[in-house]
């Protein structure tokens, strides 16, 4: 799988499938590009409804035919404006296209619905991106039911973990590979990502991407 990371909470992941999580272009300073740059994607999972994660997901779906991802409520409206959608909660996973998709739980707030984080499996391959959230105990339960290979975790504080919090979390997710996000896109959640790397240690292999940057999992 190759992950493409296009700044703060916006990831590309391409295997049998393209899929972007949180596609957030307009407005982003961190993105490479903007959102008419997207021209095939699969599938759109979007974690909550904040205008830096819901971003352009359904112009995207609307001019690439991918089907959105999301909770029930996202994808209610989402198919009121003509875009094919998959509604979900916090639970099961559901197969979408060939790919494993569940989500869970997020501490944070939204304006539709309830925020969650994201669990991907395609080609074999488990991530957990953890959308917008504070720190919790249950990350661990996440970790031990979905095995993820990969998870992206937000240190930017203010809105999200920060670096001290995020470490924690690393600890009870287990992924052996971390990529942080959600961090210097404003001066209001700036973070060093290398701060972050070495308090992790070596508890994790943190892999820190620019934005455009690739890695492959
Ligand atoms: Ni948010
Ligand atoms: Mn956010």
């Amino acid at each position: 799988m190759k992950i493409t990371y296009a700044g703060h909470s916006t990831v590309r992941l391409q295997g049998t499938k393209i899929i972007f999580i949180d596609p957030f272009f307009a407005g982003n300073p961190q993105a490479p590009h903007g959102p008419e740059k997207v021209t095939k994607a699969d599938i759109i999972v979007v974690t909550h409804d904040h205008g830096d994660h819901i971003g352009d997901a359904l112009p995207i779906c609307k001019f690439t035919g991918a089907t959105l991802v999301s909770q029930f409520e996202i994808a209610k409206e989402a198919e009121s404006v003509g875009v094919k959608a998959e509604g979900m909660n916090i639970g099961g996973a559901i197969d979408v296209q060939g790919v494993k998709i569940a989500f869970t739980e997020a501490l944070h707030s939204s304006a539709t619905g309830h925020p969650m984080g994201a669990v991907v499996t395609m080609d074999g391959k488990t991530i957990y991106h953890c959308g917008d959230t504070g720190l919790f105990t249950d990350m661990k339960l996440i970790g031990e039911l979905f095995k993820p290979d990969l998870a992206f975790v937000p240190i930017g504080g203010r809105f999200t973990m920060d670096i001290p919090q995020a470490v924690r979390a690393v600890e009870f997710i287990g992924a052996p590979i971390v990529i942080p996000i959600h961090y210097n896109t404003w001066p209001i959640i700036v973070a060093d990502p290398h701060e972050f790397a070495k308090k992790v240690g070596k508890k994790a292999r943190v892999v820190v991407l620019k934005p455009a940057e690739s890695f492959e999992l």
